[in-house]
């Protein structure tokens, strides 16, 4: 039986996993006191993933057991008790959906907190809406600052007007309306930054009690630091509020030595702009800023007793306010004195002292240069007061909900205080000014007053969350690796997930410097990402993934689908996770990217071009798929059974501008691909050869425009194929030999051709984007190897005849003996039939098999240039014979960009590695 949920956070008896507390302190305090003893045992806390913090600082995070700063002992519990059982007879059936992940960056929701790479929950909800049911259990385990929680929220208290033009938008898209209702939902991340931000996002809270609870925060901070942010006006007695101060760094003139204040050479005050070329005010030299030396001073570190460097800063620059006029001064005597005052005050208690891991971050750039090592040096001293009595002060809050929220509001001011906050002369707020991404020390930097950076925070956090209704009980959140949910097996409903992508962003070691203000680290280990400091290629971040993949396999209901967003350019991260994923067993139905001019969908057609912002859609076979395949073994019946499973998860039709669009993965080539990864997957010989398969596809499944289907989705097609004029095209891209080989059967099918006719259109598609390491093969030897050619022997071929024919009106309706017929006919190119196909294939591969043995038998130096078509017969045939060794020791001649750049080939050699560790 469900449990009435508590519809929002005013004390009262509340139930909890099954439990009924006379308040939701005392839920808490119940939990507390269960995760305090978990907290003890040390094979809790030594699992791959489990923070680094003191039992304390994770309890301070955790409000359990809806959040727990580390791995979360309530999540199964949670699952079993809100979720549904998987019912293999339940009938579910969905087409993949696209989505826009840009829609929605200005909504005030989204920008409450800010988190590296969110998607805003305004692109989610079309998801969660078409692929759940209300009371469904979602899942992210990448989830960041929680914004599919949001999402899955939203669908239950989206507004009318909302509701309306969705519901719009599917109708004229031919959907049927969506059920609106909240989800359930579950997240999980590595970093406890990440999951304090999404617990506050997704566990509800007094909003009203926020507001009066932040306003007096910020009220007791001004009256008891306000003194530090006192200015004298030009009339020399009227007092100013800071409202921020410019921090300079000092360079030393490379020609005379002397010492010049960057901001004061640099900033033109008239345009506002900063000059590249600085001109030295004591010999006036001019040279850039790199040219010269960044000046340091030495100062006692009090946390390690130590002596150390930093970067001389002086203030330039006053921005203050008396009443409500804005005005600008350059400091004066009296505020230097009242700076010096306040750095001679003993450092805060609350000021973080931890020393950065070493990191990329750390080992370049601007980070280096300024000797910033540790947590306290990223803080002038005046901001280290602020912030720490500001983070003093939310955590002294007596209510549990209200200091977590309150916490939320200050944390977003950590990167603002610190020095990374740099001086934009150009916009009109300094606040939160800090490049996104990246640890980036500015030369020049701007130190708010905690009402500067705070003040339009809380109001617009306010504004933010009245509009959103989140339970008690539809969210559960946990701190842990992806790779290890405390999840049941097949117990949820739908994942949606933004993985790290490749080497973009380090979020363990951004978030470390929030992390040491709540005294809960990211354990790096397992953080899927490329890092050369950590030893993390390519391949280690794909196995990462893959062990991620695995487990979001094993917790989501068969049939049921994920979609993940992915955002990188590079072709080997993009082959990473495409064999990732299908490494552990799904099957990838559809992939898009936005075009951002026309604002419409496109299937990614060639994995060459990868453009930014992918949507990968992807399912889980249902369990029969698999049973029968292990009962039956690799059969070309086992191959049949998953071709048919297939096409039903595929898209049937697709419009744009209301023409209809060629669906990629119904391209019988591409539904070869998905076969081969199924049966390298399950560990088992690929049952037939391309052509046997294409062969076999034709005679079992329908064709249209050069796209399979299921019968019954024939027929919906055919309906909707009579509405529209032109049939759709495929979009190709030639980048090596096999996308020639396709291009030209296309081609040939469509036009018989000879040398003459085809060479010059083929030259054309031998561009730019053609593989580094590939060879480029001739024509003619692709043509002799894969096509026919008529010679003028016998009739004309049925290929060429029905070509002729239908385009040349003197040659309409001749028989195919005809002598005029023969002679427009003879020299021409064609695509073999299915027969001939197959001993064609087979005397290719022999080839192809040949030439992979002078591969193997090379001796020295990495091949620099090969054909991708001889690799991969060759792996095919090894994989097949069990001869992993081979597998390895050709892919180790090859250079490493180029295996990972080829998804087949990554496939067979990943396996290969997997397999012949498994038998060592
Ligand atoms: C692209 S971000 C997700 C951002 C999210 N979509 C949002 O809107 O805030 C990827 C997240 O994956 C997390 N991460 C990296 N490796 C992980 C792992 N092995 N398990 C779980 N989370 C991991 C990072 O901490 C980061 O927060």
């Amino acid at each position: 039986m469900k449990e009435p949920i508590n519809h929002d956070a005013k004390s009262g008896p509340v139930e909890c996993l099954g439990q009924s507390f006379p308040s939701e302190d005392a839920r808490r305090a119940h939990f507390m006191q269960l995760l305090a003893e978990k907290l003890k045992d040390t094979d809790f806390r030594s699992q791959q993933g489990f923070p680094d913090g003191t039992d304390d600082a994770i309890l301070a995070m955790s409000d359990p057991p809806y959040y727990t700063a580390c791995p979360n002992p309530w999540l199964a519990d949670f699952v079993r008790r809100y979720g549904t059982p998987y019912d293999p007879a339940a009938k579910y059936e969905r087409e993949p959906l696209a989505i826009d992940v840009s829609v929605g960056k200005t909504d005030a929701l989204y920008r409450a907190h800010s988190y590296h790479t969110k998607v805003p929950h305004l692109a989610i909800v079309p998801s969660i809406l078409h692929y759940t049911q209300p009371g469904d259990v979602v899942l992210d385990g990448f989830a960041g600052s929680g914004m599919t929680g949001v999402a899955a929220q939203w669908c239950g208290c989206a507004p009318a007007t909302y509701r309306f033009e969705l519901e719009l938008a599917w109708k004229r898209a031919g959907r049927a309306a969506p059920k609106w209702g909240a989800r359930r939902v579950v997240l999980n991340d590595l970093s406890p930054a990440a999951t304090f931000i999404a617990a506050n996002y997704n566990l509800p809270f007094d909003v009203d009690a926020f507001v009066k609870a932040g306003k007096r925060l910020l009220t007791e901070v001004e009256h008891e630091i306000g003194w530090m942010y006192e200015t004298l006006h030009t009339d020399g007695k009227t007092k100013g509020r800071i409202d921020f101060t410019v921090w300079s760094e000092v360079l030393n003139c490379a020609s005379c030595a002397g010492e010049i204040v960057f901001t004061t050479a640099a900033l033109d005050e008239n345009t506002q702009r900063v000059d590249d070329i600085l001109t030295c005010p004591h010999c006036g030299v001019q040279a850039k800023k790199e040219q010269m030396d960044l000046q340091f001073e030495s100062f006692l570190d009090h946390a390690s007793g130590t002596l150390e460097k930093r970067p001389k800063r002086v203030p330039a620059l006053i921005k203050y306010r008396v009443e409500k006029t804005v005005y600008e001064k350059i400091p004066d005597t009296h505020d230097l004195q009242q700076l010096a005052k306040i750095a001679a005050l003993p450092m805060p208690a609350a000021l973080p002292t931890d020393r950065f891991p070493d990191c990329q971050m750390l080992r370049v750039g601007r980070m280096k240069t300024t000797r910033s090592t540790a947590i306290h040096f990223m803080y002038l001293p005046r901001a280290a007061h602020a912030l720490s009595r500001l983070w003093e002060g939310a955590r002294a809050h007596p209510d549990a909900k209200i200091r977590a929220i309150l916490l939320f509001m200050v944390e977003q001011a950590i990167w603002g205080f610190s020095t990374l906050n740099r001086y934009s002369p150009s916009h009109f707020s300094q606040v939160n000014r800090a490049l996104s991404g990246v640890y980036y020390v500015a030369s020049q930097s701007s130190e708010g007053s905690p009402s500067y950076n705070l003040g339009g925070k809380l109001d617009r956090l306010v504004k933010a969350f009245h509009g959103y209704r989140t339970l008690t009980g539809n969210a559960i959140v946990n701190t842990g690796t992806a790779a290890r949910l405390p999840l049941p097996d097949a117990s949820v409903d739908y994942v949606f997930t933004d993985p790290p992508f490749g080497e973009n962003i380090y979020y363990a070691d951004l978030n470390f410097l929030v992390e040491s203000w709540h005294g809960v680290k990211t354990d790096p280990a397992p953080e899927a990402i490329v890092d050369r400091i950590r030893q993390k290629g390519v391949p280690e971040y794909q196995h990462l993934m893959q062990a991620c993949f695995a487990e979001y396999h094993r917790v989501l209901k068969p049939g049921r689908w994920m979609t993940v967003v992915f955002s990188n350019s590079r072709a080997a991260v993009w082959n990473a996770i495409q064999v990732a994923l299908q490494q552990t067993g799904f099957v990838v139905a559809e992939v898009t990217a936005l075009d951002k001019q026309q604002g419409s969908f496109q299937q990614v057609t060639s994995p060459n071009v990868v453009k930014q912002d992918l949507v990968i859609s992807v399912y889980k076979p249902n369990g029969g798929l698999e049973q029968r395949l292990a009962r039956s073994g690799a059969t070309p019946e086992s191959a049949w059974d998953f071709v048919q499973s297939h096409l039903e998860q595929l898209s049937v039709t697709k419009l744009k501008d209301d023409a209809l669009v060629f669906i990629v993965e119904r391209d019988p080539r591409r539904i070869f691909d998905r076969m081969i990864a199924w049966f390298v997957r399950h560990d088992a010989a690929v049952p037939l050869s391309s052509e046997e398969f294409l062969n076999g596809l034709r005679s079992r499944f329908p064709e249209r425009d050069g796209m399979a289907f299921l019968p019954e989705q024939a027929v919906i097609y055919d309906k909707k194929r009579a509405q529209v004029s032109k049939a759709p095209q495929m979009d190709m891209f030639v980048s090596d030999e096999r996308s020639a080989i396709d291009w030209l059967a296309d081609f040939l099918k469509q036009r018989p051709s000879t040398y003459q006719e085809l060479h010059p259109e083929f030259i054309t598609q031998m561009g730019a984007g053609w593989k580094k390491h590939e060879a480029k093969p001739e024509l003619t030897a692709m043509l002799e190897n894969n096509f026919l050619k008529f010679d003028g022997n016998g009739e004309v071929p049925s290929q060429i005849h029905s070509y002729l024919s239908t385009n040349h009106k003197d040659l309409r309706g001749l028989a195919k003996s005809a002598p005029n017929l023969i002679a427009k006919a003879l020299d021409r190119w064609y695509v073999p039939d299915p027969t001939k196909a197959i001993d064609l294939e087979k005397k290719r591969d022999k080839a192809l098999l040949k030439e992979f043995a002078v591969y193997q038998g090379s001796t020295g130096r990495k091949l620099k240039e090969f054909r991708l078509e001889v690799l991969r017969a060759g792996f095919r045939a090894a994989w097949t014979a069990k001869d992993y060794k081979t597998i390895i020791s050709v892919a180790q001649k090859i250079p490493d960009e180029a295996l990972q750049e080829d998804e087949k080939l990554l496939l067979w050699y990943d396996q290969a590695l997997t397999r012949s560790e498994a038998s060592a």
